[in-house]
C-alpha cells in the first residue's frame, strides 16, 4: 500500500473500509466508507492532514513507511471525531517530535477522547498560517459542519482545500478523483442528509465561502477528491437552499393492511395531481434512502397502525429522525388505523420539537377503511395539492 501523489508533493493516504455496514451504529453504509489522510511535504517541514479510523491505523503506517516518511513535523487535525483523529496516539508515539496542530475546541475534544498529552498540541486561531517552507497552510474555522471544532486547511500555493467531513461522501467507487457520476451524487446526498442537513444554514454559509475561494481541489476526509469542485458545490448549493420540490414522502407501518390501504389510496390521489410521491415501508426500508428524500421534500405524511394504545414504535422513530435531521419540509399529516382505541397522533406530534411543519388534517380510522374514510384521504390529497401550489 502506497501514498498516491496528487500534485507537487501532496499525497493521498486514504483507506477504504468497504465492508463497514453502519456509521455511528446508526447510518447505513451501502458501500462502506473511506477515511482520507493527506501528506504535504514542504521544503522545510512535513505535515499530515487528518489521520484515520483506529481500525485502519496499520494501513496508514504502512503507507508512511513505504513512502519513506521518517519525520512528520505537524499533524493537522481538522476535526476530533475518531474516524479522523483515532490514529493520533499511535502517530505521536511513532513521530515523537510531531505537534498536533488544531484549534482550542478540537484540542479539548481530542484530549478528552484520546488522552493525548497537552504538550503535544500547537493551538492555532482562525486564519492563522503555518509555513512548511515553500508551502503554506492557512486554517479556516468552519464550526458546525458538523461539530463545533470543525475547520478547513487551505494549502495556498496549490489552491487546495482540505474540508474534512464537509463535502464528503461515504463512497468507495473511486481511485482518487470524483467521477461526477449519478451514483456519487446519490452517495453525497445521502451523506449530506445524515450528517450536514441538521446544520443546513452553516452548510449553506460554508458552501458559499468555498465557492468564493475558487479552489482547484476539494479534498474531503470521506470519499473522492474533487478536481472539478463545482460538481459538489453546485449540489450543496441546491440542497442547502430554501427551495423544496413537488415531492411528498409517505413513510408508513401497517400491521393488518388497513393503514396500507389508506397509504395506497393517498399515493394514487397525489400522483393523479402530478406530485412526486415516495412511499417507504418503515419495517423494510433503508433509512438512508428516506433521509435522502427528506433533503428536498415539501411534506411528510406519516402512516401508522396503533400498538398498545399509541403509534407503532417505527412511526415514532421516524418522527424522531425527521425532527433530528431538520429537513425543510413545510407540512405534515398523520394517517392510520386502530383496533379498539388509543391515541395515534400525540406521541408523533410530540417528536416535532425542532422542525415545525404546518399540520394538515389527520385521517385516523377505526379498523378497515370504509368508502367514507377514503373520501377523507381524497380531501387530504386536495389539501396537499393546494399547499404545494402555494409553496412552489
Ligand atoms: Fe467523519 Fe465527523 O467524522
Amino acid at each position: 500500500m502506497n501514498m498516491l501523489p496528487i500534485k507537487d508533493n501532496v499525497f493521498y493516504l486514504g483507506s477504504k473500509d468497504i465492508n463497514r455496514k453502519l456509521f455511528d451504529q446508526l447510518v447505513p453504509l451501502p458501500q462502506g466508507t473511506s477515511y482520507n489522510s493527506y501528506l504535504v511535504k514542504g521544503s522545510e517541514k512535513t505535515a499530515l492532514i487528518d489521520t484515520m479510523y483506529p481500525k485502519m491505523i496499520d494501513e496508514l503506517v504502512e503507507k508512511l513507511d513505504n513512502g519513506g516518511i521518517k519525520t512528520i513535523d505537524y499533524i493537522i487535525s481538522n476535526h476530533a471525531e475518531q474516524d479522523h483523529s483515532g490514529a493520533l496516539p499511535v502517530l505521536v508515539e511513532k513521530f515523537p517530535d510531531a505537534k498536533i496542530v488544531t484549534n482550542e475546541k478540537c484540542k479539548d475534544n481530542i484530549k478528552n477522547m484520546l488522552h493525548v498529552d497537552d504538550e503535544k498540541f500547537m493551538v492555532i486561531n482562525d486564519r492563522d498560517e503555518l509555513s512548511l517552507g515553500d508551502k503554506t497552510i492557512q486554517f479556516i474555522f468552519a464550526p458546525w459542519v458538523h461539530w463545533p471544532d470543525t475547520m478547513f486547511s487551505y494549502l495556498k500555493e496549490d489552491n487546495m482545500l482540505f474540508t474534512c467531513d464537509f463535502l464528503g461522501a461515504h463512497y468507495t467507487q473511486y481511485d482518487l478523483y470524483a467521477n461526477c457520476s449519478k451514483s456519487l451524487e446519490e452517495a453525497a446526498k445521502r451523506y449530506y442528509a445524515e450528517i450536514m442537513m441538521p446544520f443546513r444554514n452553516f452548510a449553506k454559509k460554508y458552501t458559499a465561502l468555498v465557492k468564493e475561494m475558487k479552489v482547484d481541489f476539494i479534498l474531503p476526509s470521506h470519499g473522492p477528491i474533487y478536481d472539478q469542485p463545482e460538481f459538489i458545490l453546485d449540489l450543496y448549493e441546491e440542497w442547502t437552499s430554501d427551495k423544496v420540490q413537488n415531492k411528498v414522502l409517505i413513510p408508513y407501518v401497517s400491521m393488518y393492511d388497513s393503514t396500507k390501504i389508506l397509504v395506497e389510496a393517498l399515493e394514487r390521489r397525489l400522483k393523479d395531481f402530478g406530485i412526486n410521491v415516495k412511499v417507504f415501508d418503515l419495517i423494510h426500508c433503508d433509512e438512508g434512502e428516506l433521509s435522502m428524500e427528506l433533503v428536498d421534500a415539501a411534506g411528510v405524511i406519516l402512516g401508522s397502525s396503533m400498538v398498545l394504545a399509541g403509534p407503532h414504535p417505527a412511526a415514532i422513530t421516524t418522527a424522531y429522525l425527521v425532527n433530528a435531521l431538520r429537513p425543510k419540509i413545510k407540512f405534515y399529516s398523520i394517517i392510520g388505523s386502530y383496533g379498539w382505541g388509543g391515541n395515534l397522533t400525540g406521541a408523533i406530534e410530540n417528536m416535532f420539537t425542532i422542525v415545525k411543519p404546518e399540520k394538515l388534517d389527520y385521517v385516523i380510522v377505526k379498523g378497515k377503511p370504509a368508502d367514507s374514510d377514503i373520501a377523507k384521504i381524497d380531501e387530504l390529497a386536495v389539501s396537499v395539492n393546494e399547499k404545494l401550489k402555494q409553496i412552489l
